[in-house]
């Protein structure tokens, strides 16, 4: 039986790209053949992970619309551009493909989230389609749910915000959640009638799988049988040493790790796309030196621009390293770290719990405030930051946090507990008999 052809396909940005090129990586390992469709203004920016990763995968490129300058942070504009101009191209691309390579046509899509339409485009050409869904099952659970949330009145059908402030839980036992934190609330009326349309059109994925495993999110992935754990894909694909970045890495914070005895720096990152603004980046700046600790902070060269000499007189930072990228999975699995401040992201929350690292939760938008809800209060493996009244996380509310963190041996020895289990899943566990069902399923 001829091995699969995958054509895989992100939704451009380093959250989904990172955990799409992991997954190609393990399915070239198991022998089947991997494209990479990646947009043209990507390609320049992961030339590292492209150079990286060798023939086992074949990478392509389309336009993304958009003219170079375009400001690609600006989401509900990139979805739309993705939208109107890439479905034709990607059927002409899928053809052409197919008549270079007769013997191996394509035969499964897998995509990320946001680009539903491109099921639709492999549907007509009659392809298999799955989803490698790249932030938490519970944001795929939430999204599921839109439906029945806007029949029981809890959010409004047109914009997605509640019609009351209230907690609800999506699932039972799921954790508890404040309706204006539902992942679609923080990013505008545009993007949740995106996400409700193309939640719809995920529809046509016979797999959902999910960058999580049965023990992390057991609720969320009985919602239905589609969904399918084979994380944590960092674990399988081997790929620590490799740099699948939009940015350069700074590599000497490794070097600068290596003088620190173990299970002293406070490590500090928040993600790809989190911008914070120049008040609340002076706070925080303040609250590092305040620590007294060695600390390493990530100040991406995108949100520096925005907050230009923002750090504030009296900061010194004598304690700290400051860089523009750090290599984060190999920072995490340091053992000179001690915690790690934290957006949330399903990545970082992810390379976190393989590192064994105690988190301080800072989320911003989208899924982050529920993976807080399970690293605070299911796993019990980190501590929230609480904004004051004027809605910002004091220099002295990161201090304190810090400090209990640090002290709680409970949480410390609960991290290093779901490590274990976690990678328990991978390399013969659950999550590697899932990812051989689903392999199994594309060649048929
Ligand atoms: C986005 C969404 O914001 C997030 O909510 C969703 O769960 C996934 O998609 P992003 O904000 O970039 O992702 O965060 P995250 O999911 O944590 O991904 C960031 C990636 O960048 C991680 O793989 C992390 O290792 C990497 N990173 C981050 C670095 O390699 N170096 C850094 O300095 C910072």
């Amino acid at each position: 039986m001829p091995l699969p052809h995958f054509l895989v396909m992100p939704y451009p940005i380093l959250g989904h790209i990172n955990p799409l090129l992991q997954f190609s990586q393990v399915l070239a390992k198991h022998g089947c053949k991997i494209t990479f469709l990646i947009t043209e203004f990507n390609q320049r920016r992961v030339k590292n992970a492209i150079e990286h990763l060798g023939s086992d995968i074949k990478f392509v490129t389309l336009p993304d619309g958009l003219d170079h300058d375009d400001d690609r942070s600006d989401q509900p504009k990139v979805i739309l551009s993705l939208r109107n101009t890439m479905p034709t191209k990607l059927h002409k691309l899928i053809e052409h493909i197919n008549a270079l390579d007769g013997d191996n046509k394509i035969t499964c899509l897998v995509i990320s989230k946001n680009i539903g339409w491109a099921l639709e485009v492999g549907h007509n050409l009659g392809i298999k389609g799955a989803v490698l869904w790249p932030a938490s099952a519970i944001a795929l659970a939430s999204f599921e749910s839109i439906p029945r949330l806007i029949d029981e009145g809890i959010i409004n059908s047109e914009t997605g915000l509640p019609t009351r402030k209230q907690e609800i839980q999506l699932l039972p036992n799921s954790p508890m959640i404040e309706t204006v934190n539902l992942p679609w609330c923080k990013l505008g009326k545009k993007f949740f009638l995106h996400m409700a349309e193309d939640t719809k059109t995920l529809k046509l994925a016979e797999w959902w799988l999910c960058n999580t495993t049965c023990d992390l999110e057991p609720e969320a992935l009985s919602l239905s049988s589609r969904f399918l754990p084979i994380g944590p894909l960092m674990m399988q694909s081997d790929d620590t040493n490799k740099s699948n970045s939009f940015w350069e890495e700074d590599s000497t914070c490794l070097d600068w790790l290596n003088q620190h005895p173990p299970q002293s720096v406070v490590y500090v990152s928040f993600g790809s796309l989190a911008m914070m603004e120049p008040t609340q980046f002076k706070e925080l700046a303040l609250g590092l030196d305040l620590l007294n600790k060695p600390f390493l902070w990530v100040v991406r060269p995108d949100n520096e621009n925005k907050v230009n000499n923002a750090y504030p007189d009296e900061f010194h930072g004598s304690k700290g390293k400051i860089v523009g990228w750090s290599p984060q999975r190999k920072i995490l699995n340091h053992p000179a770290i001690a915690c790690f401040i934290s957006h949330c992201g399903w990545n970082s929350t992810i390379e976190g719990v393989c590192g064994g690292t105690p988190f301080l939760c800072w989320p911003f938008f989208s899924d982050q405030f529920y993976n807080m809800s399970y690293i605070c209060d299911v796993w019990k493996v980190g501590l929230g930051l609480d904004k004051d009244e004027n809605g910002m996380i004091s220099k002295v509310e990161i201090k304190n946090k810090v400090e209990q963190l640090l002290d709680n041996k409970d949480i410390q020895t609960r991290s290093l507990k779901l490590k274990e289990i976690t990678l328990m899943k991978t390399n013969g566990g659950q999550s590697s008999k899932n990812l051989e069902k689903f392999i199994n399923w594309a060649k048929e």
